[in-house]
């Protein structure tokens, strides 16, 4: 297992497009074990893999107050969505930043788990958010992209300034 390094926004490596996993092969299991131990040592409850540079169409999540519910979706589809929620939300790539964003409250995502078997979950509040929130990532979006212009410029510059001031 290793650690991968995280895009930081505004890197434009994420906004790239993921590209749909063929095959759970060896090579994804270790994607996945990879993302797992990224998002726990951030730490943060959820990751794609556009986050570290990887275009391919997976997500790990875990919402448990304990840190011991990972959940993989490879290929997520929401195929449903209803009601309206919203939460303060933060990212791996946005350091620093929580601001609230419209979700669906409620989702029916479909995708397949770590060993490839195809399942359903429906999804409500904190959940059906993070899992937005991530597809949004393998589709070269970030939650930032919601809020307004001037937002986003103050964002935007607050995380140069970092970058700079870390390097
Ligand atoms: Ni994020």
């Amino acid at each position: 297992m290793a650690l991968r390094e995280i895009l930081r926004y505004p890197d434009p490596r994420l906004r790239k497009k993921a590209l749909p996993v063929a095959r759970v092969d060896e090579e994804i299991r270790g994607l996945i074990r990879d993302m797992a131990e990224t998002m726990y040592g951030a730490p943060g409850i959820g990751l794609a893999a556009t986050q570290i540079d990887v275009a391919k169409r997976v997500v790990v999540i875990d919402v448990s107050a304990d840190h011991k519910d990972l959940q993989v979706f490879v290929n997520p589809v929401i195929c449903e969505r209803s009601g309206v929620f919203g939460i303060e939300e933060g990212c791996l790539s946005v350091p620093g930043v929580f601001e609230e964003v419209e979700r669906a409250q409620k989702i029916t995502v479909r995708a397949q788990d770590g060993s490839g078997a195809a399942f359903e979950l429906v999804a409500e509040d904190l959940l059906a958010v993070c899992i937005q929130h991530e597809i949004d990532h393998l589709d070269g979006k970030v939650f930032v992209d919601y809020l307004s212009r001037l937002k986003q410029q103050r964002i935007r510059k607050k995380l140069e300034k970092q970058q700079r001031l870390a390097m």
